[in-house]
């Protein structure tokens, strides 16, 4: 059975645009309260991070309230990525395809998509994206559960507080990069958005992107 059996009795008219289902509304929920927190902890972190960018503090409410809730809201990403993980770390496993889906970088740029192989749900550069950010909040919440001296302040020395800025500083600056690419890539595909908040994506945006994904939903349907 494929993608363009129609059984006679069945709802289905030449002119009618063909959807498929790719978030539940829990998913979209999820991303979306992940997505606003990455962007709360970006702005009061960077107000914090310079003196150049203090005047955010505003936002929060000033400098002490920016300081106090910023831990809370990356706690709040923590378990809300968690979430996400759970639900999608299956189908960003490396197969096969991905690493030729790499190598042809240039005809994924270029627009080519005809000489890239047939891809599942995701992609080389999402799952690419997928577990940067999980390694990268990872590496976030535990630098900065060091440095939280307002609950943990004896359990950690000064050097172990200071090499945690370090590193949770670089964190940020990365993820906030992996965060622009991953915004970047959803609208430079047209379609995309749209799986975010509706939670679902045109046959043909299936057909064009994710065209193993697609034969495996048809062929797992019995008409
Ligand atoms: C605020 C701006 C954001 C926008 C516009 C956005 C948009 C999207 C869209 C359209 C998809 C669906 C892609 C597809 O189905 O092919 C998606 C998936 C996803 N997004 Fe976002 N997103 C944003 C922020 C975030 C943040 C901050 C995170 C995590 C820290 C995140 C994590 C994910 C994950 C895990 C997926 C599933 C893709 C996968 O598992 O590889 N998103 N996003």
């Amino acid at each position: 059975m494929t993608a363009y059996d129609v059984e006679p009795g069945d709802s289905v008219h030449p002119g009618d645009p063909v959807t498929v289902d790719r978030y539940t509304a829990g998913a979209r929920v999820n991303h979306w309260i992940t997505a606003t927190c990455l962007v709360l902890l970006a702005l009061s972190g960077l107000a914090l991070f310079s003196p150049w960018l203090f005047f955010i503090t505003a936002m929060f409410g000033g400098g002490q309230t920016t300081r106090a809730i910023h831990p809370w809201i990356g706690v709040v990403l923590f378990f809300s990525f968690f979430g996400l993980f759970i639900r999608f770390w299956r189908a960003n496993l490396w197969k096969a395809e991905d690493g030729t889906w790499l190598a042809r970088l240039r005809d994924v740029i270029t627009g080519h998509e005809e000489r890239l192989p047939e891809v599942g749900k995701y992609n080389a550069g999402q799952k690419a994206v997928f577990w940067l950010m999980s390694i990268l909040i990872l590496v976030l919440i535990s630098s900065g559960l060091v440095m939280w001296d307002q609950y943990f302040y004896g359990y950690t020395t000064i050097e172990q507080k200071r090499i945690a800025v370090l590193v949770h500083s670089m964190a940020a600056v990365i993820i906030i990069c992996v965060w622009i690419v991953h915004v970047y890539a959803a609208i430079w595909v047209r379609g995309t958005i749209g799986a975010m908040t509706r939670g679902q994506v045109t046959g043909g945006w299936a057909w064009r992107h994710h065209r193993k994904w697609l034969r495996e939903l048809v062929g797992g349907k019995s008409s």
